[in-house]
């Protein structure tokens, strides 16, 4: 039986979205809080029992390998003013070996992962995606990981949104249901609006198994001019079973401004530090707000 112990990050992307912030320093860094996005997501492929990372980075990328580094200065000068507790966040996570690997030229998700590939050989592996961060009390990658061991198949993350946002996503076209988990007759890149299949959305967490390499090595471009994983993994379930499930959670879209402004107040406010003083204020602010329309 085979198992999953090899992960992927794509962390390559231009970051557009969050411009000027992104112009020197990687989206993935922007901190949630008090820390970092990409370590939310590095923190759940350890908790799922994932072994080795590589994250995929672009140009003026570093700040990721620098922060997943020791940093014997900082660490000295903590323990010298013993401040343990801080100690403790900055150390580098030992539980897992993270690589790298360059995407030269961002030409899309697909080629991100392709990227990858040599590190990968022929294991099936998963794929986390730092715009998505999940709450769950089993997270949502172990949730996947757990069907993969089960199918032995590929497996997709997803969950319902509303119709309005079909058109952001890869959405999938359901064929049958089994509790949470459904096969799957066809997966389409951000559909026009009014034609998406279903509601059912790729959030952002991955099973796949290495035939998918096959698919990618072709480079065919799609959606926005870019090699989407969307479209290779519907060639991929052309040759073999790829199921999607509807994982458990409370999934924060931190990939868009909105999104990510929603998911700082949340975590905010279950930060112990900070939560009454923020809640005090907030509450003040809707007051202000109420007062003046
Ligand atoms: P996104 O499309 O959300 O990221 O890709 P982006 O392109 O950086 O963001 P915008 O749209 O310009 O604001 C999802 C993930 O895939 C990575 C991104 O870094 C992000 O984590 N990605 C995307 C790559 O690694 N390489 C690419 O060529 C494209």
């Amino acid at each position: 039986m085979k198992t999953v112990k090899k992960a992927i990050i794509p962390a390559a992307g231009l970051g557009t979205r969050f411009l000027p912030a992104t112009k020197a320093m990687p989206k993935e860094m922007l901190p949630i809080v008090d820390k970092p996005t990409i370590q939310y997501i590095v923190e759940e492929a350890i908790e799922s029992g994932i072994e080795d990372i590589i994250i995929v980075t672009g140009k003026g990328k570093r700040a990721i390998e620098d922060h997943f580094d020791n940093n014997f200065e900082l660490e000295d000068n903590l323990v010298k003013k013993e401040k343990f507790e801080l100690l403790e966040k900055v150390k580098q996570p030992s539980k897992v070996d993270i690589h790298y690997i360059r995407q030269k030229e961002p030409k899309g998700l697909g080629h991100a992962v392709w990227c990858a590939r040599k590190f990968i050989g022929d294991e099936p592996f998963a794929v986390l995606l730092g715009d998505d961060i999940v709450q769950a009390e089993k997270p949502c990658l172990k949730q996947l990981m757990d069907q993969f061991d089960e199918t032995q198949s590929s497996v997709i993350g997803v969950q319902q949104v509303p119709d309005e946002e079909t058109h952001r996503y890869g959405i999938i076209d359901p064929l049958t249901i089994e509790g949470r988990r459904y096969q799957v007759s066809n997966f389409v890149e951000k559909p026009e609006q009014g034609t998406a299949p279903s509601n059912l959305a790729i959030m952002g967490r991955y099973i796949l198994t290495p035939e998918i390499f096959g698919f990618l090595d072709r480079q065919e471009t799609g959606a926005g001019g870019e090699i989407q994983l969307t479209d290779a993994i519907q060639k991929l379930n052309e040759i073999q079973n790829v199921y999607a499930y509807d994982f458990e959670g409370k999934r924060y879209d931190v990939g868009e401004k909105l999104g990510f402004v929603k998911t700082t107040v949340d975590m905010a406010l279950e930060n112990e530090e900070i939560k009454e003083e923020l809640y005090k204020y907030l509450a003040k602010k809707i007051k202000e707000q109420k007062m003046t329309v």
